[in-house]
């Protein structure tokens, strides 16, 4: 059956229920070194999307010695979560800062339940909702090697050290990984196999971004 956002969205010419065109909202989730990043950058080619990284907006913090940067490092350094309260204000401001955008790509976003909520409640206020979260499936000992390997030449702090690496993987099971199931509820959830060449990983998300269009 169809929601009523889903019923207006056909009715309305893809207007949600304020009236506003309905933005595309992604979310690329699944663990560190899946390959969010990567497919993030062929995806708002092929969507015209804005790319949100919250990790590369602290470590452009770091690079630029700020105070945001200099604290967000000493968690990063660790492989441990930034708290809440100043992830979710750098991200809102970043979102102001992009206000005429067809939609969003976040990737690293949210990473906690009190994050998911604060997306929520945000793109609520504008009439707009998360279109579709989609996991990159990749098991512990490839993501370990991936990061070992960019460690040579990322200058990365947390990739270079197989203990920081592994504590990365350890958040995202204990408190990151609950945020799919979030979305779950809503029937908005996909997981594809993130294992295999970019092309072929950039096909399947492709395939399962198009059908979730499709059915706004
Ligand atoms: P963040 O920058 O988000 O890092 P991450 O989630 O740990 O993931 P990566 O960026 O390392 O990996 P990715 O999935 O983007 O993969 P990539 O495409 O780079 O976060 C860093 C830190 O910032 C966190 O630990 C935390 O401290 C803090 N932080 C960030 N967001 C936060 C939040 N919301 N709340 C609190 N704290 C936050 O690929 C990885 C490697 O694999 C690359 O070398 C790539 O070339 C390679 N690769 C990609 N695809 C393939 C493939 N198909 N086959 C083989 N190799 C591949
Ligand atoms: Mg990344």
């Amino acid at each position: 059956m169809l929601s009523l956002e889903s019923f207006f969205s056909k009715f309305f010419k893809k207007k949600n229920l304020t009236g506003q065109t309905a933005m595309i909202n992604l979310i690329l989730f699944g663990p560190p070194g899946s390959g969010k990043g990567t497919q993030a950058a062929q995806l708002v080619e092929k969507y015209n999307l804005l790319h949100i990284s919250t990790g590369d907006l602290f470590r452009s913090e770091i690079g630029n010695k700020t105070a945001l940067g200099i604290e967000a490092k000493s968690y990063m350094d660790k492989g441990a979560l930034v708290p809440d309260e100043v992830t979710i204000n750098m991200l809102k401001k970043k979102v102001k800062e992009n206000p005429d955008v067809k939609g969003y790509i976040f990737d690293g976003f949210p990473r906690t339940i009190p994050q998911a909520e604060a997306l929520d409640t945000m793109l609520m206020a504008d009439g707009q909702a998360i279109t579709s979260l989609v996991t990159l499936n990749v098991d512990d000992e490839e993501i370990v090697a991936r990061l070992l390997n960019r460690a040579k030449t990322s200058g990365r702090s947390d990739d270079a050290n197989e203990g920081v690496i592994r504590n990365r993987l350890s958040v995202y099971k204990e408190t990151t990984a609950v945020v799919a199931r979030h979305y779950d509820k809503k029937d908005k959830t996909h997981t594809i196999n993130g294992v295999g060449t970019i092309d072929e990983v950039f096909g399947r998300l492709t395939e399962v971004i198009d059908r979730a269009l499709v059915a706004v």
